[in-house]
Parts: structure tokens; C-alpha cells; sequence
């Protein structure tokens, strides 16, 4: 028998406001033809004032604790991706920790930027198989409009607001590739590149500050470090491309998304997308896509998934599990 983190549950949240390319053409030197063939974007979601990355990862949180039947005090554990959490501390996890009025257990905030829920899924995929935890919820959330420079038309056409949440439960498998649950994990990160894509603020400056980012050369690494890591997973979990139903990979540009793919041999039609309507939502974009390829009827029970993602770090990784 081996110990196996299942999926019973997700669900997604999206805040109500929706902002097509158009609009950007408003205040920048930009317009909706670039922004479509450069990124696959056509609206994004931003959030309401008041609104926080708590706040939405709550809501998808309860989508999922409802979609799994079971309630906040039958989980043992949290664990938010976020590099937008309301505050410098405490962790986004706690404040959803109590929002759902959940009183035992423990929570906390995992920092990878967009590989941010491939990280935290590995971290509760431990948790649970090494007997810390039976029943994990495991949020993407975040809020990078409030971290967008609105004068950048190279970052801010980029990227949008909502989160995504899984629940993850102890089951025993029998050690194949047929269990459900995670399969394998596969994360790296390499600190040399921290200058391509990262937030000029922090308590260093005393300034929450603005995504930088250089584009073209943080796409430069994408393609390769992506296939590379999913096919690290796919060898450590035993299956290859042609049992793979669907991949959901970190939604940040079309292009990308293709380009990985493609060097995967995998078609286009077994690629769950959801850039055009969410834009880069970093670590919720996993969550989100899940969630939507459910909802969609995309993904199904027993579904071999690969998951992969890279952003700021750089940090990136995949994720291998079977619905
Ligand atoms: O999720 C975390 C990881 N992040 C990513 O994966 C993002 C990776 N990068 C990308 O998705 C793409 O590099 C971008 C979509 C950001 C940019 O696409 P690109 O094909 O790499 O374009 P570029 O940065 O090389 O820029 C091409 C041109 C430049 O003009 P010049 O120098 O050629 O005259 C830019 O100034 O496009 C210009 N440009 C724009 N033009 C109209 C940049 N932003 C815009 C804009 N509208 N919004």
C-alpha cells in the first residue's frame, strides 16, 4: 500500500470586474492586436477595492470545501501560494484559516511566485504521505493588480486577479501509476535570475512596489525549463506523453503554453487554456485552470494531469496526479 494525496474537491473564485484589452488602449501606447498576438490575453479580472487575496482565496476555498461535502474543521492543514498576501505577516493562510473558522490545525503561505501552487502542492503532497496531515486544502490566490505600474505597458497588459483551491485527502493507492493522487513532484529554482522578474518593493524599501519584469528574456527560459521539468515528472511517475490526458500549465502567455506543448508532443486539444479570459493570475492560474477545465468538462475523474509552471526566481516545476 502507498500513501497517496487525492483530490476531493476545487473550486475558484474571480472578482466580478472584467477588463477587456480595449481598454488599456485608453491610457497606453498599446491596443488589443498586440496584446492577442503577443499573449494570448483578451480580459483579465481585477479585483474590487476592499477586495484581497485572502478575501478570494476564502471564496474558492469554500467552492471547494462544498464541492468536496466536508466542512473547514475537517481539515488538518492549509497551504496559500502567494506573493500577494493582504500584509508583510501573517500568512494569508491564517487569516483564511479563520474566515473559515477553522480551529485546529495549521496554516501558512508558500512564496513562488507564478510556480507558487506547483510548489505548495508538493509541499502538502509531503505533508500528507509523510502522515503530518490526512486532509490539506491547497490555495493559489493573488492580487497583482495592486502590484501592477500602470505607466508599464510591457507588465501591466499582463497579468489579473483570482484564485483557485484544491482539497487534497489521504488515500491508500497501490504504489502505479493508476492511483489516483499525486504521482510526482519535480521543483527547481536558480537565484541568478532574480533580476528578470521581481517586485521593486518590499520591507527593504519600506514600499510595497511594482512587478519588473524583462519579458523576452524570462520567455528565453520558458519553453525548455518547462518540458524539462514536466518530463522529469512524467519519468519519476512512470507515464509518458501518450498517457497524459491533460496538461494545465501556468497560464502567462499563449505562446508559451504551445511552445512547451509542442516540445512535449502533447496536441493542443488535450491543453486545458485559460489565458485569454484570466491573463497571468501567477499562482492561481494552476487552480484556476483545474477548477475551469472541470467545470467545462474537460477533466474527469481519472485523468492523468500534468501540471507545470516558471515565474520569478526564476522558480519553476510540475506536478504529476491522476483525478
Ligand atoms: O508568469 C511569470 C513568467 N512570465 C512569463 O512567462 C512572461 C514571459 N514573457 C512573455 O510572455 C512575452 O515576452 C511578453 C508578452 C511579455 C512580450 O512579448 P515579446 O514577443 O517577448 O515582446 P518583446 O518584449 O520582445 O517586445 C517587442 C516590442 C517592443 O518594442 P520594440 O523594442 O521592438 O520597438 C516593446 O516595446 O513590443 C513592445 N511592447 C508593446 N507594444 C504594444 C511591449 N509591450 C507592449 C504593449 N503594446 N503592451
Amino acid at each position: 500500500m502507498t500513501k497517496r494525496a487525492v483530490v476531493i474537491g476545487c473550486g475558484h473564485y474571480l472578482p466580478e470586474r472584467v477588463v477587456e484589452n480595449a481598454e488599456f488602449e485608453k491610457t497606453l501606447d498599446t491596443d488589443d492586436a498586440w496584446i492577442r498576438s503577443r499573449s494570448g490575453i483578451e480580459r483579465r479580472h481585477f479585483a474590487a477595492e476592499g477586495e484581497t487575496t485572502s478575501s478570494m482565496a476564502t471564496a474558492a476555498a469554500r467552492a471547494a470545501l462544498a464541492d468536496a461535502g466536508i466542512e473547514a474543521d475537517d481539515l488538518d492543514a492549509i497551504v496559500l501560494a502567494t506573493s500577494t498576501a493582504d500584509l508583510t505577516f501573517p500568512s494569508a493562510a491564517t487569516m483564511v484559516q479563520a474566515e473559515l473558522n477553522m480551529n485546529k490545525g495549521f496554516a501558512f503561505d508558500v512564496q513562488a511566485v507564478c510556480a507558487g501552487f506547483v510548489y505548495a502542492l508538493s509541499n502538502a503532497n509531503a505533508l500528507i504521505i509523510s502522515g503530518q496531515a490526512k486532509r490539506v486544502l491547497v490555495i493559489g490566490a493573488e492580487t497583482f493588480s495592486r502590484i501592477m505600474d500602470w505607466t508599464d505597458r510591457s507588465t501591466c497588459v499582463l497579468f489579473g486577479d483570482g484564485a483557485g483551491a484544491l482539497i487534497l485527502e489521504a488515500q491508500e493507492g497501490d504504489g502505479t501509476a493508476e492511483d489516483r493522487g499525486i504521482l510526482s513532484t519535480d521543483l527547481n529554482s536558480d537565484g541568478r535570475y532574480r533580476d528578470l522578474l521581481y517586485v521593486d518593493g518590499g520591507v527593504s524599501t519600506g514600499t510595497s512596489g511594482y512587478l519588473r519584469m524583462q519579458g523576452n528574456q524570462v520567455f528565453r527560459h520558458a519553453v525548455a525549463k518547462l518540458a524539462a521539468t514536466a518530463t522529469t515528472a512524467m519519468e519519476a511517475a512512470n507515464v509518458t506523453a501518450d498517457d497524459v490526458d491533460w496538461i494545465v500549465p501556468h497560464q502567462a502567455n499563449i505562446r508559451i503554453i504551445q511552445g512547451t506543448a509542442k516540445k512535449l508532443d502533447l496536441p493542443m486539444d488535450r491543453v486545458v487554456v485559460t489565458v485569454q479570459d484570466h491573463g497571468n493570475t501567477s499562482a492561481a492560474s494552476i487552480p484556476l485552470a483545474l477548477s475551469v477545465g472541470r467545470t467545462r468538462g474537460q477533466i474527469k475523474p481519472g485523468d492523468l494531469i500534468v501540471t507545470e509552471a516558471i515565474g520569478g526566481g526564476l522558480a519553476w516545476g510540475a506536478v504529476v496526479l491522476r483525478w
